[in-house]
């Protein structure tokens, strides 16, 4: 093995028992708003959005556990502003929290103005994702996650606030 490739190797079984920080994983996505894309009034199709939100945010989580990827819920996205034919569709991805064979992403969404440069906030999501393995094909462990900034330990936190929801949610659902 050559040098490069030594070194890594050695930093992924660091990240293995260790973990990794939140940015190594983070993920960035963008594309201009073209007509086809669009609703009747010009803006962006809230299910193309949630496309993009699930591309961007499946990125960030096989990057964290460097594994295979399920989704297993979508539990909250809202839109607060349109995003509109000829702009800049932006979203960034990051893992929030990981629990054992599970994760949390929150993706951001954000519009661009070409002409004037005006950046807006459109969309908040956050998905759960469960890792896979290869070869059983069931859920195996993640990575843990390093907090270095505030802004990280305030999304862990209220990370947590939002599994309590989505598993009693999914108990009930049971039954
Ligand atoms: C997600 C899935 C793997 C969970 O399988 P399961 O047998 O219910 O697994 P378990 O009960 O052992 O739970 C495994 C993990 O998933 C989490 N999980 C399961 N369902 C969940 C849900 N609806 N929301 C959030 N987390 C969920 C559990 O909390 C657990 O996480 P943890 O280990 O971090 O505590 C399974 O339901 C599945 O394959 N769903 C279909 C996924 C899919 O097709 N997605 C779309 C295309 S990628």
């Amino acid at each position: 093995m050559r040098a490069k490739e030594k070194a890594t190797a050695r930093l992924m079984d660091e990240w293995r028992v260790k973990g990794k920080p939140a940015s190594a994983s983070a993920s960035e996505m963008a594309e201009v708003v073209l007509p086809a894309q669009t609703n009747v009034l010009g803006k962006l199709l809230g299910g193309h959005v949630m496309h993009m939100v699930d591309i961007v945010a499946a990125m960030a989580a096989s990057r964290h556990a460097n594994s295979y990827m399920v989704t297993a819920s979508v539990d909250y996205i809202d839109f607060r502003n349109p995003v509109n034919l000829g702009e800049i569709v932006m979203l960034k991805a990051q893992v929030n929290r990981v629990f054992t064979t599970s994760l949390e992403v929150g993706v951001e969404v954000f519009s661009e103005n070409l002409l004037t440069g005006e950046r807006k906030h459109t969309t908040t999501a956050f998905v759960t994702f469960v890792a896979i393995d290869e070869f059983t094909r069931k859920p195996r462990p993640v990575p843990p996650l390093i907090l270095r900034t505030s802004e990280e330990k305030r999304r862990w936190r209220e990370a947590a606030k939002r599994r309590e929801i989505r598993l009693a949610h999914r108990l009930r659902e049971k039954g």
